[in-house]
């Protein structure tokens, strides 16, 4: 390389099998202020393009054994954003346009015109910058869109730091915790404080595609690999490259998928069907709502690959355990959804967070926000009542008598009311169970009674 570049140079990698045509090529792009790289194989052209950051790559369409079109793919394996022109000899056309629809920037024929190949090779750059930058505008603009974590319950802080702690590593993460949860969440999270927070998040619902194809999405097929295969098809792994691949619900994969899978995490490579193995660049977040270990037991998830993925694990609360995450998250929800909806800012008085503070919420923070997305629609004031909350979560009050949850604060004889309240109807309206069990005399639950009608 020249010593007189500007910082930003540009790098273009010239590849071709003729070393006379390296040499003056090499010598028309260093004048034109380019850094040069030059590979007389296509082998030789894919080492350099995995050390070095490449922006253009000029190479030859005809070579003797791997040709400029399997480079060109290889290339876009590794950098999927670096642009190829292709040089073709006069009588191959033909395979140049093919270049072109296969991801080919451009094509020069030779004999080389200067003029010609360096304009070309500029437009190509230009091209390639546009796209990296609008690459990165788009991942500062996912994270402020970024969701955050809201919570600030001692259950919670303890999965965040742990997560926090996690996230720059390359370690694997296994996130557990029952549905709606927020272990995808949890998982955007970890890549988006990762080194690779740049790269794609590639999710994939493991039970939601058939296990048939589940091993071509996530490893890709060669054109031809099976019937109906008419195209070639990245699949998530390369998708995923230098980003992270998030394996959502893994405890559905069939025993056939675990095993491919187990091999990846082994080896750091994957095969697509009916293609050559490729690195596996990718940083793997798992999650799932099931318990994994009883699965190991029983015979239906691989023990090896569960050590492999559990190298740290993050368990999701479920938001029974955290009811005091309630009012924030609900004034989270409510601005989210009054925004949405186009309406001013609804607040939630006291007796409707009671209400949502003491039910279970088995379907857990997505639950949460259904029902406030839901009220928000409904709401006619501009605060939201218990006619706002759905029936499950009124009904479900009447069965759920062994437990009351009271916010920090609530006056304490507005907790004596209630306990005496719910004491009362847990013992089916004998107030003399009901004093019994509160440790009173039957007669001062009469006068406390009588106390809270007044
Ligand atoms: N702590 C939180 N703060 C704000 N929003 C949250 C929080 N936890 C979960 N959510 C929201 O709740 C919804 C469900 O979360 P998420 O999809 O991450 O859960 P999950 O555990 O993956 O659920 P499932 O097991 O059903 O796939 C999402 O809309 C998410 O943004
Ligand atoms: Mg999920």
């Amino acid at each position: 390389m020249s010593d007189n570049l500007t910082a930003d140079a540009r790098t273009v990698l010239v590849v071709d099998d003729e070393p006379a045509n390296v040499t003056s090529l090499r010598k028309i792009f260093e004048r034109e202020g380019f850094r040069v790289l030059t590979a007389e194989s296509a082998k030789r052209a894919l080492e350099l393009a995995r050390q070095h950051k490449v922006e253009v790559v000029l190479t030859d369409l005809m070579m003797p054994g791997t040709s400029g079109l399997e480079l060109m793919r290889a290339l876009k394996q590794v950098h999927p954003d670096l642009e190829v022109v292709m040089m073709t000899a006069y009588g191959t056309v033909e395979t140049a346009v093919q270049a072109m629809r296969d991801g080919a920037y451009d094509f020069v024929e030779k004999p080389l015109k200067r003029m010609t190949i360096v304009k070309t090779v500029r437009k190509a750059a230009e091209r390639q910058s546009l796209l990296a930058e609008n690459r990165s505008l788009k991942s500062q603009l996912r994270s402020l869109t970024q969701r955050p974590i809201v919570g600030s319950s001692p259950a919670l802080r303890r999965v965040l730091d742990v997560a926090h702690q996690a996230a720059p590593s390359n370690a694997t993460v296994l996130v557990l915790g029952e549905s709606g949860t927020g272990k995808e969440l949890l998982a955007r999270t970890i890549h988006a404080h990762s080194g690779r927070a740049d790269g794609p998040f590639v999710a994939v619902n493991c039970s939601a595609i058939p296990e048939s194809i589940l091993e071509a999405e996530l490893f890709g097929h060669e054109r031809g690999a099976f019937t109906g295969a008419n195209e070639r098809r990245e699949g998530r792994f390369a998708k995923a490259r230098g980003g992270t691949l998030f394996l959502d619900e893994i405890g559905e994969l069939s025993p056939a998928v675990q095993v491919k899978l187990l091999r990846v995490l082994q080896e750091g490579e994957f095969e697509p069907i009916g293609g050559d193995t490729q690195s596996a660049d990718v940083r793997i977040v798992a999650a799932t709502n099931k318990d994994l270990q009883a699965e190991v037991q029983n015979g239906t998830f691989r023990e090896d690959l569960f050590y492999r993925l559990n190298v740290i694990a993050i368990t999701a609360p479920p938001l029974r355990t955290r009811r005091e995450d309630i009012p924030l998250l609900v004034d989270h929800f409510l601005g989210i959804y009054c925004a949405k909806n186009g309406r001013s800012r609804l607040t939630a008085p006291r007796e409707v967070l009671d209400r949502l503070q003491e039910y279970r919420w088995p379907g857990n923070v997505r639950e949460l926000e259904n029902v406030i997305e839901r009220a928000v629609v409904l709401c006619r004031g501009d605060k939201l009542s218990l006619d706002d909350l759905p029936d499950t979560i009124i009904d479900a009050r009447e069965d759920q008598t062994s437990v009351i949850t009271v916010a920090v604060g609530t006056p304490l004889d507005e907790v004596e009311r209630r306990l005496l309240r719910e004491t009362l109807r847990h013992a089916g309206g004998d107030k003399s169970v009901a004093a019994q069990m509160l440790g009173i005399s039957t007669r001062t639950i009469y006068r406390k009674l009588a106390d809270g009608d007044s």
